[in-house]
């Protein structure tokens, strides 16, 4: 299992730029437009306020020196009142509309970016090939597809708003006090200097600690997940105590980043709640200062605007350090989806101009030359120059010890893993060079432990649909699972996940009958009837020759006698093929062999009954 990759430092600009990618540069320059628009608006609304109660001001001062009960006067008023009333209002609803569009544009567009990096994770995943899988839990992969696609489905665009928010508001006060009074961008320099400093040294720590917190959370998941997979051999052992004990203690380690996460944002308020002091402080001085008694009412009126947008700055620069952090934290989650997106996928599935004849393979003849195979590039060889060559239509049985690559070698057979050395032969066609959907939709296989989903019993059948009523019920009976198929409900009746509402040897008789429907020239059996009890084997065993007598089967069993009758007999050991022959030449030619060594660990009476059937078998096959 690979260790889970926690980044360190900045989230880098590509991460952005994905971002802002899957989101469209139109729709995000459009994003930005609207909300500069909106909030010069909204500071153009306060400055006509101030605008206003200056004129109103004057014109206060000028009615008391004027006559009293002048009409005209009166008129003025009015008139002006109506201008500055209808003009506030323009703004006013200029701002709602911009507001409306903005959100409607915005959150339009990053739903459709946030879908669009979560299908291409998804694309990628489901490509990934099977290494990725060994070597990554479950939990890790589920955490990536809830947690993080989560956050860039909601939690993302709302921080990433209000950032911008804040930034425009900021932006916004402070090009008004500037025009209130230019010597305020000297006390800017030096607040912005404060400012800067203390959000930088907020935000690494602040990233890390909230890379710690996604990374603790994946033990989490992944330990829940096993429990739950592992239920009832947890209740048959009595563990559920070191199990719930265990549970809450990663809950712990998953909640303890999240002290010190609170405790830094309490450092940052109280230097932030600084900074906006200082703001308000050098605004007030320079106001008072600024004004003098030949100052027009006019410059009066933008002092006062400018102390009093300068008292709501703490928080707004409070909130904007606050939400900058939480955007960059929160784009750790683009970061990680990017990475799944970068992973090394499995080879083509489809290569157009390598595409097989629709009806290969015809004949079903498999050779091997000198094939090696790993799992990993860490890992040593499980196959080690196996060359081998299958008939058409020969029934082959593969034995060997535990560990010796008789699952691997089905393994390479479907490309699952790449071979790193020699040539796989199929009817004529290297099947290295061909897309992967054409040489896995050609082969069947029953795996050694039987893969069934969620849904009918009709779609575990056959998952694309094709085949009638009567198709399937005749491949149930072929291999005898007509009658518990009839008890559970019939072809509609639903499977539990992985098919848990059937015995494990029921799985394997219908993973066999999906491989009969598939009519596929070459069938691979991996321990496909180990959990059937004899007769049913042996009433398979014989479905097997009757179907597939025309296919080429390779029949990995532990049970020799299982394929004792089989054409011929493959030894795999330490990744060769040890033997490869008749069983009774194997018998004869190798007494002391694998296979004959295999045989009499079966006791005295099952092998001298299981030799007699092998010599009997090429007897009448010489006959
Ligand atoms: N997914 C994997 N990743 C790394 N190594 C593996 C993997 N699967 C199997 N191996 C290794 O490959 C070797 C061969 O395993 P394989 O599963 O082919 O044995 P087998 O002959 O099918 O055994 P069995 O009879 O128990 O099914 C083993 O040493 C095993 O450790
Ligand atoms: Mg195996």
């Amino acid at each position: 299992m690979t260790v889970e990759d926690r980044k360190k430092g900045g989230v880098s600009w590509k991460v952005y730029r994905t971002y802002f990618n899957a989101i469209g540069a139109a729709a995000s320059v459009l994003s930005l437009v609207l909300l500069a628009t909106g909030q010069s608006a909204k500071i153009f609304t306060d400055y006509w306020l101030a605008h206003w109660a200056a004129a109103n001001s004057t014109l206060n001062s000028s009615l008391d020196l004027a006559q009293e009960g002048s009409s005209t006067t009166g008129a003025a008023i009015d008139e002006s009142t109506s201008l500055y009333l209808a003009v506030f209002g323009g703004l006013t609803a200029v701002q709602a509309i911009l507001t409306y569009i903005f959100y409607v544009s915005y959150y339009g567009s990053t739903l459709r970016g946030a879908r669009r990096l979560h299908n291409a994770m998804l694309r990628v995943v489901s490509l990934a090939p099977m290494s990725f899988f060994d070597t990554t839990p479950v939990g890790r992969i589920i955490n990536r597809f809830s947690k993080d696609v989560d956050v860039v489905d909601q939690t993302l665009p709302m921080v990433l708003m209000q950032y911008l928010n804040c930034m425009f508001a900021v932006i916004g006060v402070v090009v008004l006090i500037s025009t209130s009074n230019p010597l305020f961008l000297i006390a800017l320099i030096v607040i912005g200097v404060i400012y800067v400093f203390v959000q930088r040294y907020y935000l690494r720590t602040a990233l890390e600690l909230k890379r710690l917190d996604s990374v603790a959370r994946s033990p989490l998941y992944a330990h829940f997940n096993e429990t739950l997979t592992g239920v009832a051999s947890i209740r048959a052992y009595g563990c559920a105590q070191a199990f719930l004990k265990e549970n809450a203690s990663r809950l712990d380690k998953a909640n303890r980043v999240y002290i010190p996460i609170v405790t830094a944002y309490r450092w940052l308020s109280v230097r932030l709640e600084l900074c906006g002091t200082l703001m308000i402080a050098s605004t007030a001085l320079l106001g008072v200062l600024s004004v003098s008694s030949n100052s027009t009412s006019e410059q009066n009126a933008l002092a006062a605007l400018a102390i009093s947008m300068a008292l709501s700055i703490t928080n707004t620069l409070s909130w904007s350090v606050r939400v900058s952090t939480e955007v960059e934290s929160n784009m750790n989650a683009v970061e990680r989806i990017k990475e799944y997106e970068e992973l090394q996928t499995e080879s083509a599935h489809y290569i157009p101009h390598s595409s097989p004849d629709k009806a290969w393979p015809t004949e079903g003849r498999v050779t091997l030359k000198n094939v090696s195979m790993k799992y990993r590039e860490d890992t040593p060889l499980v196959l080690k120059g196996l060359t081998i060559d299958i008939a058409p239509g020969e029934k082959v049985g593969v034995v060997g010890r535990t560990g010796a690559g008789k699952s691997s070698l089905m393994t390479l057979l479907f490309r699952l893993v790449e071979p790193c050395d020699g040539s796989i032969i199929v009817d004529g066609v290297d099947v290295t060079n061909i897309g992967l959907n054409d040489l896995r939709s050609r082969i069947s296989i029953v795996q050694q432990d039987p893969t069934l989903f969620i849904g009918t019993a009709r779609y575990n059948l056959d998952p694309p649909g094709k085949k009638s009523d009567a198709e399937l019920w005749t491949a149930l009976e072929q291999v005898g699972l007509k009658k518990a198929v009839e008890a559970l409900g019939g072809l509609d009746s639903e499977l539990a996940e992985g098919g848990e509402n059937m015995s494990v040897g029921e799985r394997q008789l219908l993973c066999m009958a999906r491989a009969l429907l598939r009519n596929s020239k070459i069938i691979i059996l991996d321990e496909a009837t180990a959990s059937v009890d004899m007769e049913t084997d042996k009433a398979l065993q014989e479905t097997i020759r009757s179907s597939f007598s025309s296919c080429t089967v390779l029949t990995i069993a532990h049970r020799l006698n299982t394929i004792i009758d089989y054409d011929r007999i493959l030894v795999m050991k330490d990744g060769i093929a040890a033997e490869f022959d008749t069983p009774a030449e194997l018998l004869r030619s190798k007494p002391n062999g694998v296979f004959a060594t295999l045989l009499k660990e079966t006791g005295p009476s099952t092998c001298s009954t299981l030799t007699k059937k092998a010599f009997e078998v090429e007897k009448q096959k010489q006959s």
